[in-house]
Order: structure tokens, then C-alpha cells, then sequence
């Protein structure tokens, strides 16, 4: 089961990622999903609809009022056709017109008509243009309304330019847009979730912390949504936009994320630890800011409680996943995490510079009592979806909640 839509409107904004689209088209037909293309006046500029028309198969639909087509398909048949719409990329005009309900072009009406199926939207722009307030709050607005936003990833940009706002690679699309049939999969199931760092204070003005962006627990938060689950998310100090559909909390640390999964975890069917929680807290938070004194400042550390340690022995004990992030000997060191938390699954990664921390990318080793897989390299919203597969999977082998 590939988990796609069946049917599938492809809109395609203006951007030099349109070319894109061709791959995207190209990949979508291999897995058997009946793509229909329609482009924006500024996709035009960057692809020939002759092309699309080719991978697709179909009419390559550009205009309201194109009689050919219209004849063939009106917009609104064509919203009533698909299962889901898609916009890659997802120009910043494109994101703009969607979020204020414009319809002064095919893709922008079928759009509105087409709001009772789930729209999908890979932005992709200039890293500034990405960054700006009304950008980013045209994005918190349809998200509010229940889009799924994939990406933008970081890196290079045709600009010349490094930064975020890259579209996300074809096949990372395809693997979050395979959630669309996951729904069941998780339908009914309570998930809790926790992600971020935590930040251990030494004084009003300083802290300890970890390079931890959340975007692990957030991807993890967003796909169980997707995938039919009540899904609760314990966030550490992140700056990340909430997940449609999601309930979170905010804490700053170890010691309140512990509570807070402690009280939210009984009930649930899955807790995932994703959040990267200090090990240490200063013994004494200074109540004044530390003033400069010797050359030599000693500060001692006390253990913070292990969270998923003690969710383990709840009674009746949710499935309990977690990471493990280790620079060396990967393998037994998340055997030994497995057994010593008493996890049903752990997900392990190697970190350092430019892996797992701080990135969009990971790729996992998961283990579990019997067995284990790798999920390759990939968007940490891919890899979301691929570990909810396996916990999913798992849970229905199992059986009814808890043990
Ligand atoms: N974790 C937790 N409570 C802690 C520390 C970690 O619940 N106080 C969870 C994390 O959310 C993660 C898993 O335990 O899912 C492993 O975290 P990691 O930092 O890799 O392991 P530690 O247990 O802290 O072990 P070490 O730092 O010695 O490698």
C-alpha cells in the first residue's frame, strides 16, 4: 500500500523549482497515482506544459478560462475529482493568494473549491522572501486551517543564496503526501509527544541548554495528527509553529517536562520521547545574575530524573519509544538505551557536525525487542511518518493499549 492519494491535482507555482514538477510527475506515475497539472501564469515561465502534458498523460490545465479544457474538466469537477491537492512549489504569491481566498486563477479557485479535500503546499523562494513576517504568517494561516506544509529545507539556493527555502526533493514530498491513506493507521490512538530542548537555569539571565531544534518531536506531532491520532505535544523552548491539531505544552525544564509527561502520559497509547533532555541541572538557580568574580567559577551539576525511565513503570504502560543520539558505537549503545528504559522502540541516530542536531535531514538505525531497520537519509518529516508506520504497525500487532 503506498498510502497515496489516488487522484491527484498538481499545482505548480512560478519558481526556478518548478523544474521540479517534472521529476515529481514522473515519480507519482510509477506509484500509479492519476496526476492532473495545473500551472500558475508564472510557472509558465520556468516549464512548457507540453512537457507535463507528456509525463502526466493528461491535458496540462493554465487558465480559468481555457475552453479545451474547461470543456473537458471545469474547476469545479476537477475539485470534486481529486482526492487531494498539491502545490509544489508553493511560490510566496501562490502561499499569499491561498491564504487570503483569492480566485483569479484556475489553481487559486479550485483551491477554494476544492476545501473539504487536504491541501499539500511545498513552498519554495529566496531565503528572505521565506523569512519574512507576511510570508510566514500566510503560512501559519493556512496551516491554522489544516494544510500541511512540507519543507522548505535548508540549503542552497538558485539565488546563489544559502538558507531555508529550498523545496523539499521530490521524493521526500511523496513520502510525507503517503500519509494521506495512513489516517487509520493511528485513528483512535492517544500520542504523546515530546520534543525540544530543555533549558536548566543558572540565573535570571543564563542557562544551560543543547543545539535541539524540536523539529524531530514536531515532524513526529504533526504526521500522528495526520495519521487519525489525539496527539499531545511537551514542547521544550523552540520557536516552532504548533501542528495543526495538536495540543501543546510549554516547558522550559527537564523538571517540568518530566511533570508535564507524567501527567499527560497516563491514558495514552504512545509516548515518543524526542526531546533532547539535559542529563544535569545546576544544584542552585542563582535568584541574582552571577556577578564576575575569579578566574575559576565552579558550578555543580545534579541529575535530572530520566522521563522515559519513569513512564516505564506506569501501570498499564503506554508503548514507549525513544532516540538515542551517540557519537560512537551506535548500536549497542541504543541496545543498551532499549533495555535500561525499558522501550518498546528506539530510534538511534549518530550526531555531530551536521547530523541530526540543528538539521532538517537525519537517518535512523530503529530497534526494537526482535528486530530492526534502517530508514535511510531523509527530511525528519519523511522519517515522522516512516517511525509512525512501524509504532502503528507494532501497536495493531500488539493489540489494545498498554501492556
Ligand atoms: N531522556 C529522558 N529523560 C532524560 C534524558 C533522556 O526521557 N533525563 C530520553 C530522551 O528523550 C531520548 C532518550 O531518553 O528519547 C535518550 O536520550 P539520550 O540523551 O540519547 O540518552 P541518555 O539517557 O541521556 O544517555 P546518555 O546521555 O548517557 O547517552
Amino acid at each position: 500500500m503506498s498510502g497515496l492519494p489516488r487522484r491527484l491535482v498538481l499545482g505548480i507555482g512560478g519558481g526556478i523549482a518548478a523544474y521540479k514538477a517534472c521529476e515529481l510527475v514522473r515519480r507519482l506515475k510509477e506509484r500509479d497515482v492519476d496526476v492532473r497539472v495545473v500551472m500558475t501564469a508564472g510557472a509558465e515561465h520556468f516549464l512548457g506544459a507540453a512537457t507535463l502534458q507528456a509525463l502526466s498523460g493528461q491535458p496540462v490545465r493554465t487558465s480559468l478560462w481555457d475552453a479545451s479544457a474547461e470543456a473537458a474538466m471545469s474547476h469545479i469537477e476537477l475539485a470534486r475529482w481529486a482526492d487531494a491537492i498539491l502545490v509544489a512549489p508553493a511560490s510566496a504569491n501562490v502561499l499569499a493568494r491561498l491564504a487570503h481566498g483569492f480566485a483569479d486563477d484556475l489553481l487559486t479557485t479550485l483551491s477554494l473549491a476544492a476545501s473539504d479535500r487536504p491541501l499539500w503546499l511545498a513552498p519554495a523562494m529566496n531565503r528572505l522572501m521565506w523569512a519574512h513576517p507576511a510570508t510566514q504568517a500566510n503560512v501559519e494561516l493556512l496551516r491554522a486551517r489544516g494544510a500541511h506544509v512540507l519543507g522548505p529545507a535548508s540549503g542552497e539556493q538558485a539565488c546563489g543564496e544559502v538558507g531555508e527555502g529550498r523545496m523539499l526533493e521530490p521524493e521526500a514530498i511523496i513520502a510525507a503526501l503517503s500519509i494521506f491513506e495512513a489516517p487509520q493507521m493511528l485513528a483512535g490512538r492517544r500520542v504523546l509527544v515530546s520534543a525540544g530542548p530543555t533549558h536548566e537555569d543558572l540565573d535570571p539571565v543564563r542557562f544551560l541548554g543543547n543545539r535541539s531544534s524540536g523539529r524531530m518531536g514536531f515532524a513526529l506531532a504533526e504526521a500522528a495528527a495526520g495519521m487519525g491520532a489525539e496527539v499531545t505535544l511537551v514542547a521544550g523552548p523552540v520557536a516552532l509553529a504548533t501542528p495543526a491539531g495538536v495540543d501543546r505544552i510549554d516547558v522550559r525544564s527537564a523538571r517540568q517536562m518530566h511533570a508535564a509527561m507524567l501527567e499527560h502520559a497516563p491514558g495514552m497509547d504512545v509516548v515518543i520521547g524526542a526531546a533532547a533532555v539535559a542529563d544535569y541541572r545546576p544544584e542552585q538557580r542563582q535568584t541574582r545574575k552571577i556577578k564576575k568574580q575569579d578566574d575559576r567559577f565552579t558550578v555543580t551539576l545534579v541529575r535530572n530524573p530520566d522521563i522515559l525511565l519513569d513512564l516505564a513503570a506506569l501501570s498499564p504502560r503506554p508503548y514507549l519509544a525513544g532516540f538515542a543520539a551517540e557519537t560512537e558505537a551506535l548500536e549497542d549503545n541504543a541496545q543498551l538505551k532499549l533495555q535500561a528504559k525499558g522501550l518498546d522502540l528506539i530510534a538511534a541516530n549518530l550526531v555531530g557536525e551536521g547530523l541530526g542536531i540543528e538539521t532538517q535531514d537525519n537517518a535512523f538505525s530503529v530497534f526494537w525487542r526482535g528486530g530492526s531497520t534502517v530508514l535511510p537519509r531523509a527530511p525528519k518529516t519523511d522519517l515522522a511518518v516512516s517511525l509512525l508506520r512501524i509504532v502503528a504497525g507494532q501497536l495493531a500487532a500488539k493489540g489494545g493499549r498498554g501492556t
